[in-house]
């Protein structure tokens, strides 16, 4: 049963790793966003292609109007040549209209998808995953890669393809035209190639490195403004001013080289085309006085050219942004590549006991990064009976907590809730028997309400209104501006700490679930609000089974077993009287927190 801890590099999503193909990042994009668009994709190219053609018309019919002029002809025939030219525009202002909003919905559409797929992921990844990555690196990938993303999806496939598309057409007016010519003014396209790839290349390091301060730079803020108190306290805004000052001058360094090596491109296509350009007119001039072309032919020729030069010209840029596009895609896949190691079994069951006892059955578990807390760990709670575990900080207390609804996996023994093992229970009906009122802070920027019926947003009033009752919270709540419409703030700055308190039972309650576990509910509150949240608590315990994890010793003198732990082992084990009665460890710590109060 024995497994080695998870490597820590299978959680931290890799800063920068090797950098995948281009293809392989294509190739995954295709298959798993693009190919579901195929139809309207389909058809935006088909406008795409109508446009295209119509500038190509535009530069063909240049020909034969030229060689009108001057010359006797009919009106009638003038008369037609104007409506074709309109008829022309017409065509391509309507074939831009309905590409434009088609693959413009398309590039949304898959970014969108993109974006939810990785919340829906994220979801299911294991609490180690969020352990080893900051919440600032993960919200900056949902952001600014997507964001990065969606511009370059929805530009390069537009510019690409219709670029492309106009190319076609026009080359082949300018091949029709004249092929010597054509293939003179076309010497220069390899060269201009190889520029536009070397800068590519280059352009998707820089942005993949920008992308990786704006994660550092998310992270730093998130980190500042949550523990914004502390950084006044402790007189730091001069040190986090700095902090933040170092990354958004690597991202303005960033940012003005990839410009730098962007606009470098610039100049580049200006020479080769004025080398294609002159070489176009001394040609024409020698091939009109050979009467091989006519001065319509050359018209038609140089407006197919400067038509595709703005194609071309645009290659560099839009490169740039598929590079950047690329290096976002990666990001954004590393992360859906993080698979989550807690999940359920093939054959696992919905929890279907009527005995809701708890084991911990000779349970080894590991942290990620080695740290041995449990350590051949057996404990027992009986069927609606409470459990106290009580020890020094470190011991192992919220480790056992974390295990029981498989918020990590132990690695060696198991762990039963009547007579099953966690791990052949499925993960939501396992976590549907539990409520967990935790050390952390565990309230959400919303109503009293809605955080109260967090567990249960079906719930009717009366029983959110209930359960706050029980929980001893209703009377402040109605007290409060809004009562129960206020808004709590951010992990509820709003409230005090015995108020987050009572109303994270007030949710335990209502969620109503036959295995309770609290940890540390009562370790931030004076003597009165301590004994309305004490007395919430042991309604709430009643008939169910409970482990509590408490530092105040004499909060726990009546629960039905004590278990002393220390550096991950039981020392001690049984009620309040035996426990003093030993004259132990606990018997120690009790009388030290007896001389304290
Ligand atoms: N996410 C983690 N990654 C690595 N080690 C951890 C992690 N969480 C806890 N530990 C380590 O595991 C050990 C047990 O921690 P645990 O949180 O269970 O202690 P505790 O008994 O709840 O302490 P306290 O009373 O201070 O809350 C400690 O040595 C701690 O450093
Ligand atoms: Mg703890």
């Amino acid at each position: 049963m024995a497994q080695p801890p998870i490597p820590l590099t299978n959680l931290t999503l890799l800063q920068r790793g090797k950098s995948q193909s281009t293809w392989f990042l294509l190739r995954r994009l295709f298959r798993g966003y693009l190919r579901s668009h195929i139809s309207g994709f389909v058809t935006a190219t088909l406008f795409m292609a109508l446009t295209a053609s119509m500038t190509g018309a535009a530069a063909q019919i240049i020909a034969p109007i030229t060689d009108q002029l001057g010359k006797p002809h009919s009106e009638m025939h003038m008369l037609m040549l104007g409506a074709a030219v309109m008829m022309i525009f017409f065509l391509r202002g309507v074939g831009g209209y309905f590409h434009t909003i088609i693959m413009n919905r398309i590039g949304q559409r898959i970014v969108t998808d993109v974006q939810q797929q990785m919340y829906r992921h994220l979801m299911t990844s294991d609490l180690a995953f969020f352990h080893a990555n900051s919440s600032g690196q993960l919200i900056s990938r949902l952001t600014n890669d997507v964001n990065v993303m969606r511009q370059a999806v929805g530009e390069c496939m537009t510019s690409t393809l219709k670029g492309g598309l106009t190319l076609i057409f026009l080359v082949g007016v300018m091949f029709y035209q004249n092929w010597h010519l054509a293939l003179g003014a076309f010497a220069v396209f390899p060269v201009s190639a190889y520029f536009v790839m070397r800068v590519g290349k280059r352009m998707r390091k820089l942005s993949a490195s920008m992308q990786t301060e704006n994660g550092n730079y998310s992270s730093l803020l998130n980190q500042t403004f949550q523990g914004i108190r502390h950084v006044k306290a402790y007189g730091m805004e001069g040190l986090e001013d700095s902090r933040v000052h170092d990354v958004t001058e690597k991202v303005f360094r960033l940012n003005v080289k990839s410009f730098h090596v962007s606009a470098l491109m610039n100049p580049m296509a200006e020479i080769l085309s004025g080398l294609a350009i002159a070489t176009v007119f001394t040609y024409c001039d020698w091939q009109v006085a050979q009467g091989t072309l006519t001065t319509g032919g050359v018209y038609s020729f140089v407006m197919a050219f400067i038509l595709a030069y703005d194609p071309m010209k645009r290659t560099s840029k839009v490169n740039a942004q598929f590079q950047a596009g690329l290096a976002a895609a990666e990001r954004v896949f590393a992360l859906l590549d993080v698979e989550p190691t807690i999940v359920d079994k093939p054959v696992a069951k919905s929890l279907d006991v009527t005995d809701y006892s708890v084991r911990l059955d000779d349970v080894v578990f590991r942290y990620a990064d080695g740290t041995e807390a449990l350590h051949h760990l057996s404990i027992e709670v009986p069927h609606g009976k409470t459990v106290a575990i009580v020890g020094p900080s470190g011991a192992g207390k919220s480790t056992i907590i974390n295990l029981i609804p498989r918020f990590y996996d132990v690695q060696e023994g198991r762990i039963m809730i009547g007579g099953v093992d966690v791990r052949d229970i499925t993960l939501a009906s396992l976590r549907s028997k539990i409520a967990l009122v935790s050390q952390e802070t565990a309230l959400f920027d919303d109503t009293v309400r809605a955080n109260i019926a967090y567990g249960k947003p079906d719930a009717t009033f009366d029983e959110i209104e209930t359960a706050a009752v029980a929980a001893f919270a209703d009377t402040f709540i109605r007290g409060l501006p809004q009562g129960y419409d206020t808004i709590v703030g951010e992990h509820g700055v709003k409230l005090s700490g015995g108020q987050r308190q009572r109303i994270a039972i007030a949710r335990a309650m209502l969620r109503n679930a036959p295995i309770l576990l609290l940890d540390e509910a009562t370790s931030a509150l004076d003597n009165e609000s301590e004994r309305a949240v004490q007395a919430a608590l042991k309604r709430l315990q009643q008939g169910r089974t409970t482990i509590v994890v408490a530092h105040r010793l004499s909060t726990i003198v009546d629960a039905d077993q004590i278990v002393v732990l220390e550096r991950g082992s039981v020392v001690e084990q049984g009620a309040h009287t035996e426990l003093l009665a030993r004259r132990g460890v606990y018997a120690r710590l009790y009388g030290l927190q007896a001389e304290l109060h």
